[in-house]
């Protein structure tokens, strides 16, 4: 091979390279399903919820996240539109009483601690500053999970955390945020 052989070959195989990493960890996500369409902007406009209405804090000040059921069922017992949506619900879930196994999409690895009481009553820090509209959007968020580690395909990085820490004059050791 001449030397501009090797210099095409080279830079070919960095190019095929490069594009088989970007590709890599789309492949090895796995996208979870939800149980069901959930519309948070219907919620809002037509049941008038806020979020902590459904996303509770426990007495204890621990974030009890995820619904149960008997937060929906309340209001869902009969049908209270004409969607589809509602009524496969309602069949599958209210009346025989079975819980949604929602999939969630943030997740941070054990090693991390991340509280929600400490940033949104004591820090008040607003939802979206950290999930963006999901609150106020029509579809839940896709939900991925690396078949590697198992971990949720969308944990907000160290840097997004450090970098709002440092805006705001907080500066956190490595033990602050790791176990
Ligand atoms: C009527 C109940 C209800 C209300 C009110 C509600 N949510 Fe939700 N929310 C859900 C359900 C059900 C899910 C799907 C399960 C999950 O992912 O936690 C969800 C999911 C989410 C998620 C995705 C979490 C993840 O990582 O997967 C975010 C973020 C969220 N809600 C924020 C909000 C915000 C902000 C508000 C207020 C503006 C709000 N929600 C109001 C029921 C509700
Ligand atoms: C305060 C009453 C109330 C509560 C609590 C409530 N909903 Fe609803 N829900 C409504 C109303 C009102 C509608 C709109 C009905 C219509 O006009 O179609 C609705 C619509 C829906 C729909 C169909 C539209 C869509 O979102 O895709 C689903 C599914 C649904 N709710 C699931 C849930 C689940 C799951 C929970 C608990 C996490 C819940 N709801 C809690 C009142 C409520
Ligand atoms: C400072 C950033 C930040 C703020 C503010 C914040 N969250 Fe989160 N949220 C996260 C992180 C990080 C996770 C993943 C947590 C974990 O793995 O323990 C998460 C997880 C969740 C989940 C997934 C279920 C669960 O229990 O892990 C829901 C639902 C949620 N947040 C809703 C909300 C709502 C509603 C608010 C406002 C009342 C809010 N969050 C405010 C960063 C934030
Ligand atoms: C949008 C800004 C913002 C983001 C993003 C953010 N934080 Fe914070 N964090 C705060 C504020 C404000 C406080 C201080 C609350 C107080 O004590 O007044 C805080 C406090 C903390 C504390 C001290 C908690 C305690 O219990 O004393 C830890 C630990 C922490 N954050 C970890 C994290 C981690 C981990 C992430 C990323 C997953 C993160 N934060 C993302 C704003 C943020
Ligand atoms: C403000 C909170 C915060 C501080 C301070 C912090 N970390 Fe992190 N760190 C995180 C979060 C959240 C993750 C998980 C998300 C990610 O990998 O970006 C993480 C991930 C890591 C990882 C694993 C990366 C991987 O890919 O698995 C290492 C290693 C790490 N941190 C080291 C450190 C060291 C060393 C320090 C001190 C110089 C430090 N961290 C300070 C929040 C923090």
């Amino acid at each position: 091979m001449t030397i501009r052989g090797e210099v095409f070959f080279l830079t070919g195989l960095a190019a095929a390279l490069a594009a088989g990493w970007a590709g890599l960890p789309r492949a090895l996500d796995r996208r979870i399903p939800q149980p069901m369409e959930f519309s948070h902007k219907v919620h809002a406009e037509k049941a008038g919820q806020s979020c902590e209405d459904c996303h509770r804090f426990r007495a204890d000040g621990s974030f009890a996240g995820i619904p149960p059921l008997d937060r929906c069922a309340g209001c869902h017992a009969a049908p209270m539109g004409a969607t589809a949506a509602e009524k496969k619900f309602i069949a599958e879930y209210v009346t025989p009483g079975r819980e949604p196994r929602w999939a969630a999409e943030s997740a941070q690895p054990e090693n991390v601690y991340f509280s929600h009481i400490t940033h949104v009553k004591r820090g008040k820090v607003k939802c979206e500053s950290c999930h963006g509209n999901v609150g106020s959007s029509n579809a839940l968020p896709p939900v991925y999970v690396d078949r590697i580690s198992g971990y949720s395909g969308k944990v907000m990085s160290m840097d997004a955390c450090v970098e709002c820490h440092r805006q705001r004059g907080l500066e956190f050791s490595c033990l602050g945020c790791h176990k």
